[in-house]
C-alpha cells in the first residue's frame, strides 16, 4: 500500500516542478490563459498541509517513529510544500515559506500530532488567506437527492452507506476512505474534500468526477464530510458560522479558532449543513456574484454562458429590489439597469473596444451605492410624516370615490330620499 502512495507522491512532485517551470517560461508575453492559475498552486499547497494534519498520526507516536513509509511520506510532503512555496508567485511566499520550514522541521524532530496539526492548519489557514474568495455553492442537494448520487457514482467503492466497504474495495490500495472513521473526518475540510471529487487522487482508484456538476460535486463533499457526524439537534445556524468558514476549515480546526462554540454543535452542522444554505441571499449580492461570474465565463470565450449569467444577475437579483430602490433613488435605479443591460449585451460577443472592465467597476460602484441606500433602514421623522401625509390622502380619495359612485346611484334611480343616510 505504501509503496503506492509513495510513487503517486514521485509523480505529484514531477507534476510540481514541471507546474513551477511553466509561469517562468511562458512569462514574457505568452497567453496568459495557459499560465496555471496560481490558485490552483495555492489549492494544491493547502491539500498538501491538510494530508499531513490527516495522516501524521498513523506516522508518529510519542516521539517515536511507528511506520516508516507513512513518515517518509509526511518528510516528502513537507519538503514538497517547503520547496513549493517558496515559488509560489504570491506576495507573502516568504513568511509561508517560513511557515513551511517550521512544519518540516518539527516533522523532523517527530513532535505531538497535536502541535503537527495546528502547524498545518495555520500554514492552510495562510494560504486560504492569499486566494480569492471562493465561488461558493449557492445551494447544495437534499440528504434524500445527494444519496442516489452516491450511491450509484461512489458506493462501488466507498460502499453504499460510505464505510469505504464497496464490491470493489477489497481489490484496492491504496483502500477507499471509509467516511464515517471520525477522527478522519474532525481533521477533513469541506473544501479538501470537494478538491478530491473534482481532481480524483493520482495513482488511487480515486477518479475525477468532472462530468459531475458543480453543485453535485460541492453537495457530494457536504454530503461525505458528514457521515461522520451527527445532528444532536436541529441546528440553528446561530453559530455565526458562515459558508466560506465551514467550507475552508475543518471541525478541530474551526473549533480552535472559535472558542465560544463547542466542537459538537460544529460536527452537528457539518451532518446538517442545509441550515447554512437557507439564509436568504442578499439579491444585491447575488447581482455582483453573477455578473463577476458573466465576466469570468466571458473571458473564457464561453459567451453563451456568460450572457445567461448576466441575464440571471438581474432576474434572480436586480429585479427584486427594483422598487425599493426606485423609493429612494429612481435615477440610481435607472442608470444600474441601464448598465445591466448593456453588460447583457456586452458580454454574449467578444469585447472588441474593452468595454467590459470599465463597465463592471461603474456598475460595482452603483451597487454600492444601492446597497448603502437601502440599509440606511430607518426612516427620518420627515419621511415618516410625509408616508403618513401620503396614504391618509389617498385612503381619504378612496372613500370619496365610494360615496361619489353611491349618490350618482341614487340619484339616477330616483331615491333622492336615501341621500341623507349617505351623509
Ligand atoms: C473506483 C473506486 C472509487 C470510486 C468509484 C470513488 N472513489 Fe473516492 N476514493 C477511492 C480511493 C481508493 C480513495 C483513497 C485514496 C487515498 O487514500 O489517497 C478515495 C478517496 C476519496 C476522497 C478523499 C477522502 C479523504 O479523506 O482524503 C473523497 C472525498 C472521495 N474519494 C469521494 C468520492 C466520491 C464522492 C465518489 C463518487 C462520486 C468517489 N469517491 C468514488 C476510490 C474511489
Amino acid at each position: 500500500m505504501f509503496d503506492c502512495r509513495l510513487q503517486r507522491l514521485k509523480r505529484a512532485t514531477l507534476h510540481a516542478i514541471i507546474f513551477l517551470m511553466l509561469p517562468l517560461s511562458l512569462s514574457a508575453g505568452a497567453n496568459e490563459a495557459e499560465i496555471p492559475d496560481n490558485v490552483t498552486q495555492l489549492r494544491q499547497l493547502a491539500q498538501l498541509a491538510e494530508y499531513i494534519g490527516v495522516d501524521y498520526a498513523e506516522a508518529v507516536k510519542n516521539g517515536q517513529v511507528i511506520n516508516d513509509n507513512e513518515f517518509q511520506e509526511m518528510v516528502e510532503f513537507s519538503q514538497l510544500i517547503v520547496s513549493k512555496s517558496s515559488l509560489a508567485a504570491t506576495a507573502d511566499a516568504e513568511s509561508l515559506a517560513v511557515q513551511a520550514k517550521a512544519l518540516q522541521r518539527a516533522i523532523h524532530d517527530k513532535k505531538g500530532v497535536d502541535e503537527i496539526r495546528q502547524m498545518s492548519a495555520s500554514l492552510r489557514g495562510t494560504l486560504l488567506g492569499l486566494m480569492p474568495h471562493l465561488s461558493l455553492p449557492e445551494r447544495i442537494l437534499p440528504q434524500e437527492k445527494i444519496r442516489p448520487v452516491f450511491e450509484t457514482n461512489c458506493g462501488s467503492c466507498h460502499g453504499v452507506s460510505g464505510q469505504g466497504d464497496g464490491v470493489l474495495a477489497a481489490q484496492l490500495d491504496p483502500a477507499p476512505t471509509d467516511f464515517t472513521n471520525k477522527e478522519r473526518a474532525l481533521n477533513r475540510s469541506i473544501l479538501g474534500l470537494y478538491d478530491a471529487i473534482t481532481n480524483g487522487i493520482d495513482d488511487t482508484a480515486m477518479p475525477a468526477f468532472q462530468q459531475l456538476t458543480e453543485q453535485e460535486r460541492w453537495s457530494l463533499a457536504f454530503y461525505v464530510g458528514g457521515l461522520a457526524f451527527q445532528s444532536s439537534e436541529p441546528t440553528h445556524n446561530d453559530l455565526n458560522i458562515t459558508k466560506q468558514q465551514l467550507i475552508n476549515y475543518n471541525p478541530l480546526q474551526l473549533a480552535a479558532e472559535r472558542p465560544e462554540i463547542t466542537l459538537q454543535s460544529i460536527e452537528s452542522l457539518r451532518a446538517n449543513p442545509s441550515t447554512l444554505f437557507k439564509a436568504p441571499q442578499d439579491p444585491l449580492a447575488i447581482t455582483w456574484d453573477r455578473l463577476q461570474a458573466a465576466q469570468k465565463a466571458h473571458q473564457k470565450g464561453d459567451f453563451s454562458t456568460a450572457s445567461e449569467l448576466a441575464v440571471s444577475a438581474y432576474l434572480d437579483g436586480f429585479e427584486l429590489i427594483e422598487n425599493s430602490l426606485d423609493a429612494h433613488d429612481k435615477t440610481l435605479r435607472q442608470s444600474i439597469e441601464s448598465n445591466m443591460m448593456a453588460l447583457r449585451q456586452l458580454t454574449s460577443r467578444p469585447d472588441v473596444n474593452g468595454e467590459l472592465g470599465a463597465l463592471m467597476a461603474e456598475t460595482r460602484h452603483l451597487l454600492d451605492d444601492a446597497q448603502r441606500l437601502l440599509s440606511e433602514s430607518t426612516l427620518s421623522e420627515g419621511t415618516l410624516f410625509t408616508a403618513s401625509l401620503v396614504i391618509l390622502l389617498r385612503e381619504g380619495l378612496e372613500a370619496l370615490l365610494v360615496i361619489i359612485a353611491l349618490t350618482t346611484v341614487l340619484i339616477r334611480t330616483g331615491r333622492r330620499d336615501a341621500l341623507k343616510y349617505v351623509h
